[in-house]
């Protein structure tokens, strides 16, 4: 493994990881190819050509485009696909699932074949600990069946589909990891974490979905880099790995505690409208990685600390994006007249 090809690198695991083995491996060379879509942003990356120009280099391209895929294979001499790019907010794919369909399940098969055709060394997918579905008790297995429930998780386990029945077929070697709720520097501020943070900041509104009990596991960004990286050298050819804490929270505990950690009151706090077919508890069994030596690092509440201290020392990062015109129109469709009446979640006896 020498030159990797990271898909979707310029969103916010994928640059996270660009950066990640830059730093670790000198004899590494990265290529990311990224649409640049709403959600990818080349200042994610500003740090990393300066630091890496040399061996560091970008393509603006559609995963769904099987010639400008081709040629960056070639001209890079790509041994190694890490694919993240993708359609990920769940909210947008209950609007919009067009765009899910295409690039999660339909790129990725555009990926797998040339994967195929290049007789790469290794092909990695990025997967999602939603595919697994709701879990009302106990924790996923690898093992477990796959019984996704939103447009975005249909689509990520449609991919997953297909990179494996590609190394059944075909033989590519293939790995895969199933991650949790990550969170960390970088990330976009429509996924919960970073929209609550930025509003508390900016004292506004944090807009609770339902009784805001329902159950997460928040990840910390570099702990899910390290995890693939560890996949990518010693998985197994053809296994799935899920990756998380392996613990859990509810949203309205995670909220408590951001708002807690900026001095804000809980009185932001702003039930709304729940998400329709939203899954109330994912939860990971990670014993499989675990076997391989990887511990996360980080515990979810370290992992929002970090993440909280990342977000209001880093303001020039945001604040463009969120002032930006598709990010209010966004907003507007996504919570215009979604309030709730009544009680407030602060004033929720249940506990978090
Ligand atoms: P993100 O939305 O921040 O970034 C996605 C990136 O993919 C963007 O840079 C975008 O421009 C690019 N992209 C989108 N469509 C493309 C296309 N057709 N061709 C090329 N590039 C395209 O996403 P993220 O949160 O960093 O997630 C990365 C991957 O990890 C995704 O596959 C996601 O399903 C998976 N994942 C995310 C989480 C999470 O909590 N964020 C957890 C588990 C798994
Ligand atoms: O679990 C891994 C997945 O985590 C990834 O595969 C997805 O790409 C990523 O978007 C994330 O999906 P979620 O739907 O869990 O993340 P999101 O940040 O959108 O929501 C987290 C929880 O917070 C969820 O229970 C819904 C709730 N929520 C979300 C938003 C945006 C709110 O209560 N209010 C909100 O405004």
């Amino acid at each position: 493994m020498r030159n990797l090809m990271i898909t979707g690198g310029a969103g916010f695991i994928g640059s996270n990881f660009a950066r990640h083995l830059l730093e670790r491996y000198p004899g590494y060379r990265v290529v990311v190819y990224d649409k640049l879509t709403y959600a990818g942003n080349l200042d994610n990356l500003k740090d990393v050509e300066e630091a890496f120009g040399d061996r560091y280099a970008f393509v603006r391209g559609d995963i769904c485009d099987a010639q400008p895929v081709r040629r960056t294979i070639q001209e890079h001499d790509v041994d190694t696909i890490v694919n993240f790019a993708a359609e990920t907010h769940v909210d947008r794919s209950i609007m919009e699932p067009d765009a899910f369909v295409k690039t999660d399940v339909y790129g990725t098969y555009t990926l797998l074949e040339a994967a195929r055709e290049f007789d790469l060394e290794r092909y990695h997918q990025v997967s999602t600990d939603e595919i697994y579905g709701h879990v009302p008790e106990g924790s996923s297995k690898e093992t477990d069946p796959i019984v996704p429930r939103s447009p975005y998780s249909a689509s990520k386990a449609g991919a997953d589909l297909m990179v494996h029945a590609y190394h059944i077929t075909y033989g590519v070697p293939v790995t895969i990891t199933r991650g949790a709720n990550n969170i960390g520097p970088y990330q976009y501020p429509e996924k919960v974490v970073p929209l609550f943070v930025t509003n508390a900041i900016d004292d506004q509104p944090l807009p609770l979905y339902g009784d805001g009990l329902q159950v997460r596991d928040y990840h910390y960004v570099l702990d899910h880099c390290e995890a693939i990286d560890l996949v990518l050298h010693q998985g197994e050819v053809g296994g799935a790995y899920n990756v998380g804490t392996g613990t859990e929270m509810t949203n309205l505990a995670m909220t408590r505690m951001l708002l807690r950690l900026l001095g804000k009151p809980e009185s932001l706090i702003q039930p709304v409208r729940d998400r329709a077919g939203h899954d109330r508890r994912y939860s990971l069994d990670i014993g499989r990685i675990r076997a391989l030596g990887w511990e996360p690092t980080h515990s979810c509440e370290e992992a929002i600390e970090k993440t909280v201290r990342w977000y209001v020392d880093n303001a020039w990062w945001w604040r463009p994006i969120k002032s930006g015109e598709h990010y209010q129109e966004y907003y507007r469709k996504q919570y215009a007249g979604r309030e709730l009446e009544g009680p407030s979640a602060t004033g929720n006896k249940r506990e978090a």
